[in-house]
């Protein structure tokens, strides 16, 4: 941690703690998040902050800055996973088969922490709080922007909590920082027939199996060595008994790639790969992409220039730092970079156990100091970005 002066005000930081283990204590789904959303607007409230609902359980908050001047965006995600929690936690969740293992109330917490910070402050640009619902399905971003909650903003910023990094760092990094990432699904239709008699029906079981096979040479085969891409298949369901040879297979994976024409090779040749060889083996194959697939996000220009000034104002500048190693994770946040320049770093929150508690685990747990450097961060960059909107607007 950077030593010196506090991150944030007496109070600010144990009312984050005391909100974050009280979500964390009651975790819920993506596009359940009803409980988590009346917490937040109870708090808007005390913070006398006008709140409204937004794309389903999303609840989207206003700070009034200088007329004509546009918005500066802050998000945090709300939504946990379907993880049965284990870490021992006396404030462990209480919703069964339900934890926050990705550090969503971490950032709902962080969020809540800045609108403390800003509120009442005289601001150089409008600040508008964005807490999105359903990020772990890569819908929520989408629902929140069919919803208006872009309308009138200029620069959007957010974070994610990183058990890998130090406390008291930020990473904000140049270039892509979240991969793509697109869900499919393969269905595979073969005949279903007696265990015994394979030259009856055609085995969907061997088939997928062949596939799943397969889709592992296109990245090794296919993609230029230097530009990162995954495919993997997370889920394989067939068969029905021991002594019947499956007529269905179905399988459900994940693209993952930092540049835009990457992802559409995959997704062409993923198809092309699945159809042919099920077909190699009489099955026949659908392949289609699911709902809630993302682009990449890519830091760059003056967005990611101001995420770094508010980092160096918060931490110091020998504290902002940069991911060491291509990350293929999935974001929505890219959904509003679509719209609006931004900017998505890092917040260092390494657990003392380190590996032990890796996120989207059953063990996940990060140090909430992390909590202070979050919502000074999200604060200072909607000052430092507040300045540069409203002096391009002549304000
Ligand atoms: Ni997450």
């Amino acid at each position: 941690m950077p030593s010196g002066t506090p991150l944030v005000r007496d109070g600010v930081r144990e009312r984050m703690v005391e909100i974050r283990r009280e979500i964390h204590r009651r975790p819920e789904l993506a596009w359940s998040e009803s409980d988590t959303a009346k917490r937040v607007c109870e708090r808007l409230e005390e913070l006398g902050i006008p709140w409204r609902s937004a794309g389903g359980t999303g609840v989207v908050a206003d700070l009034s800055g200088p007329r004509g001047v546009p918005a500066v965006a802050l998000r945090a995600d709300m939504d946990a996973l379907p993880i049965e929690e284990r870490t021992g936690l006396d404030f462990a969740s209480e919703n069964e088969g339900v934890m926050h293992a990705c550090g969503h109330d971490g950032h709902t917490a962080m969020l809540l922490g800045a609108a403390e910070l800003l509120a009442g402050e005289s601001l150089p640009a409008p600040v508008r709080l964005l807490f999105q619902p359903a990020e772990e399905v890569g819908m929520g971003a989408v629902a929140l922007i069919e919803a208006g909650a872009l309308d009138g903003v200029g620069a959007v910023f957010g974070g994610h909590i990183d058990t890998g990094l130090p406390v008291g760092v930020v990473a904000a990094t140049e270039g892509v920082v979240n991969a793509s990432a697109d869900g499919f699904r393969i269905e595979l239709t073969g005949r279903e027939g007696h265990a015994a008699r394979p030259h009856q029906a055609i085995d969907a079981i061997v088939a997928a199996s062949h596939v799943v096979v397969a889709l592992q040479s296109i990245v090794s085969r296919e993609i230029d060595p230097a530009r990162p891409a995954v495919v993997t298949v997370g889920r394989f369901e067939a068969g029905r008994a021991q002594n019947v040879i499956a007529g269905r297979a179905v399988l459900e994976g994940t693209i993952r790639a930092h540049d835009a024409d990457v992802r559409a090779a995959l997704h062409d040749a993923v198809a092309r790969v699945a159809l042919a060889t099920a077909a190699a083996h009489s099955a026949v194959a659908t392949f289609e992409l699911l709902v809630g697939g993302t682009p990449a996000i890519r830091n760059e220009g003056l967005a990611l220039a101001l995420a770094r000034e508010a980092a160096a104002r918060v931490v110091g500048t020998e504290n902002v730092t940069e991911m060491a190693k291509a990350n293929l994770g999935g974001e929505d946040f890219a959904c509003y970079m679509k719209h609006v320049p931004g900017c998505f770093v890092r917040y260092g929150a390494a657990h003392p156990d380190g590996d032990e508690r890796p996120a989207h685990s059953n063990r996940f747990d990060f140090d909430e100091r992390a909590l202070a450097v979050g919502a000074a961060w999200l604060a200072e960059v909607a000052r430092c970005a507040g300045r540069a909107l409203r002096d391009a607007t002549g304000g």
